[in-house]
């Protein structure tokens, strides 16, 4: 396993990468924020390997149907569906894991691919700021409310997988607030919060989210000898809509940013390879369809301590009881 550096970043950037397309009959997929970019691809990517259903979970509908219209046109696959999903908005991911619930439809894969960084608005009407909830409170959420569905799929001899996206930003985050009382209040609470940093954090804790969510239920006694795989993903830097407003990005973009038909490769990979089911324990970073080492802070019994915090600390804010996540 590898580890962060310039050197590896940049060749990374222009790496060869690839995927074995896998039959995907039987399986529903639901991609996050698929209306453009990177899940946009990875929908694609996935629509030709012909699942069950594919759910492009958007928050503009009208985009969604338009990246639905093409994606069936572009690979002929037509169980594709726009669900309306706003993460800026609790109601809205409890409304859709409501919907997929009464689907009665079981669920294999869970990508969750939707971000912001530096949104026009600082809060959400939740009262949040805005990328805490929508990269890290809202995406807990949906993943713990769909888990049932999600667990149900473990009676197949295909382990079905939860994937958040995060960034190799996440080894730049700079966490002070971890030494207050309660991280998620103070951070809340801070207006003088640096847009930069408040999206690398977002992304270290997409990170610490996985590994705690995979050491849950690896002692989980409600999956037996079943499992299912969690893996976060680093995309790379790539050419999409997020983070236009920043000038350092828009520069980095310009020097080493690659499609983002390139970067949904990775996405792919740790949504269906085989491989990656067998790499135990589950809980990994990947980075160019590689398992790498995720930031120090998500290391060791420390990275432990702060990943459990992290967790019961969202638990209160989300509003969901342990009983109610059964792991
Ligand atoms: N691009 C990069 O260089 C890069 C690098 C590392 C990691 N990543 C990660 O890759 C993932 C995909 O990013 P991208 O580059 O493809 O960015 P993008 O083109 O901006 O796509 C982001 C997607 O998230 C959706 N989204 C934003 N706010 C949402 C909300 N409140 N509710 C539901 N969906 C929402 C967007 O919808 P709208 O179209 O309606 O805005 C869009 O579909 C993100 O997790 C990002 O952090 C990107």
């Amino acid at each position: 396993m590898g580890k962060y550096s310039t050197f590896n970043f940049v060749k990374g950037q222009w790496e060869s990468l690839s995927f074995e397309p896998q039959d995907l009959s039987e399986k529903v997929i639901i991609v996050t924020g698929s209306n453009v970019g990177i899940g946009y691809d990875t929908a694609k990517a996935l629509a030709r390997m012909n699942p069950t259903k594919l759910i492009l979970a958007c928050r503009n509908v009208g985009k969604a149907k338009k990246a639905v219209d093409e994606i069936k046109t572009v690979t002929g696959f037509q169980d594709i569906e726009p669900w309306d999903l706003d993460l800026a908005s609790f109601a809205s991911v409890r409304a859709f894991a409501k919907r997929f619930d009464e689907s009665g439809l079981q669920l294999h894969v869970l990508l969750n691919n939707a971000a912001v960084a530096s949104p026009p608005d600082f809060r959400t009407d939740d009262g949040f700021e805005t990328t805490l909830q929508v990269n890290h409170l809202s995406t807990m959420l949906l993943t713990l409310l769909l888990l049932p569905a999600i667990r149900r799929t473990t009676a197949s001899t295909w382990a079905p997988r939860i994937i958040l996206l995060t960034s190799e930003v996440h080894y730049w985050a700079d966490l002070p607030e971890r030494t207050a009382p309660n991280i998620l209040t103070t951070l809340n609470n801070s207006t003088a919060w640096g847009t930069a940093n408040r999206y690398r954090v977002t992304k270290l804790f997409n990170v610490l989210f996985v590994q705690e969510l995979a050491r849950r239920l690896a002692r989980s006694p409600l999956l037996g000898d079943r499992s299912i795989v969690v893996s976060s993903v680093n995309p790379g830097l790539t050419n999409t809509n997020i983070g236009v407003g920043s000038l350092s990005f828009i520069v980095k973009k310009l020097l080493f940013g690659r499609s983002a038909e390139r970067s949904a490769i990775t996405s792919v990979y740790v949504a269906t390879a085989p491989e990656v089911a067998k790499l135990t324990p589950y809980g990994r970073y990947y980075s160019n369809c590689m398992a790498e080492e995720a930031a120090d802070l998500t290391l060791g019994v420390e990275g432990e301590e702060l990943a459990g915090r992290l967790w019961r600390e969202s638990l209160e804010v989300i509003e969901v009881t342990d009983a109610e996540v059964k792991l």
